[in-house]
């Protein structure tokens, strides 16, 4: 099951993503989980790894990956990156992470000035996502930049579920509902994690977004908030994240309509 998570900046993404793969990883599951964010440089430290090599990198940079990718948007069968289906062991040396039993990928970074836009590692994001086999990595993560340019990428298409998460802003709560659209137009099921609920807000929150949808609220949380301000993993376990987990072993998303 490919899972993109999604969201407004700040929102929680990065942290979800991490949690969510310790409690698949806690349960038993195999998890993959990728860094698909070309600007943000905290996933590994969130799970706990050295900073790692990335996957653009390490097949040659922005030209190897150029060259190598489909002319067209249409024809992603058509590139020579990764042949007819995405093996890990497959992957260049290096590009993979192992921490506590997870797998970690990083797809690529913008770091220097003027080097071009990020619209080259979101294909070959894309282009792995559509190529890699759900049957030996029963649990793909994919923590998605900010914002709903990934839609605009058609990543979500090659995915079987977006979590949406939603922080207390006015902003996430708009946002939730144009992601909700593009995510039917995308054929993919959506559900959404309330995140850095406090009493406060618990009732807006529960207001503005679709109950139905509403998978999980997680608390503001204080060891969240120390682990970010020292640049510490996070470590806290939570019951609605170990409830996600129950959620996507119970209700795996129907099958989706492909349209890549
Ligand atoms: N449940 C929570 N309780 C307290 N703080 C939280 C919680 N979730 C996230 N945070 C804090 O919110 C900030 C943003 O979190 P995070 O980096 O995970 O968001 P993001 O959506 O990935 O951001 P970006 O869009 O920049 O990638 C961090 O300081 C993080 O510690
Ligand atoms: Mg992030």
């Amino acid at each position: 099951m490919k899972i993109l998570v999604s969201g407004k900046g700040g929102s929680g993404k990065s942290t979800f993503s991490v949690l969510l793969a310790k409690a698949l990883k806690n349960a038993g599951h195999r998890v993959l989980l990728i860094d698909a964010d070309e600007s943000n440089f905290c996933l590994h430290r969130l799970l706990g790894a050295p900073a790692p090599k990335n996957l653009m990198g390490e097949m040659g940079g922005r030209k190897g990956v150029r060259e190598k990718l489909p002319r067209s948007k249409a024809a992603p069968s058509e590139d020579r990156l990764f042949g007819e289906e995405v093996l890990l062991e497959n992957l260049p040396d290096g590009s993979l992470t192992e921490v506590d039993g997870i797998q970690l990928l990083v797809m690529g970074k913008i770091e220097q000035y003027g080097e071009g836009c990020a619209c080259l590692i979101g294909s070959l994001s894309r282009t792995l996502l559509a190529k890699l086999r759900e049957e030996t990595y029963p649990f793909v993560i994919i923590d998605a930049e900010a914002g709903i340019e990934h839609f605009g990428r058609r990543i979500d298409a090659t995915c079987d579920l977006i979590l949406g998460v939603v922080d207390p802003t006015h902003e996430s709560f708009t946002m939730a509902g144009r992601m909700a659209r593009m995510a039917s137009s995308a054929g993919v099921e959506i559900r959404f994690i309330l995140n850095k609920v406090d009493q406060r807000v618990e009732r807006i929150m529960t207001e503005k977004i679709d109950p139905d949808k509403v998978i999980a609220h997680i608390p503001d949380n204080d060891s969240i908030f120390r682990a970010s301000l020292e640049g510490a993993p996070v470590t806290v376990r939570l019951k609605p994240v170990d409830d996600v987990v129950t959620f996507l072993e119970t209700n795996p998303p129907r099958t989706r309509l492909k349209m890549m």
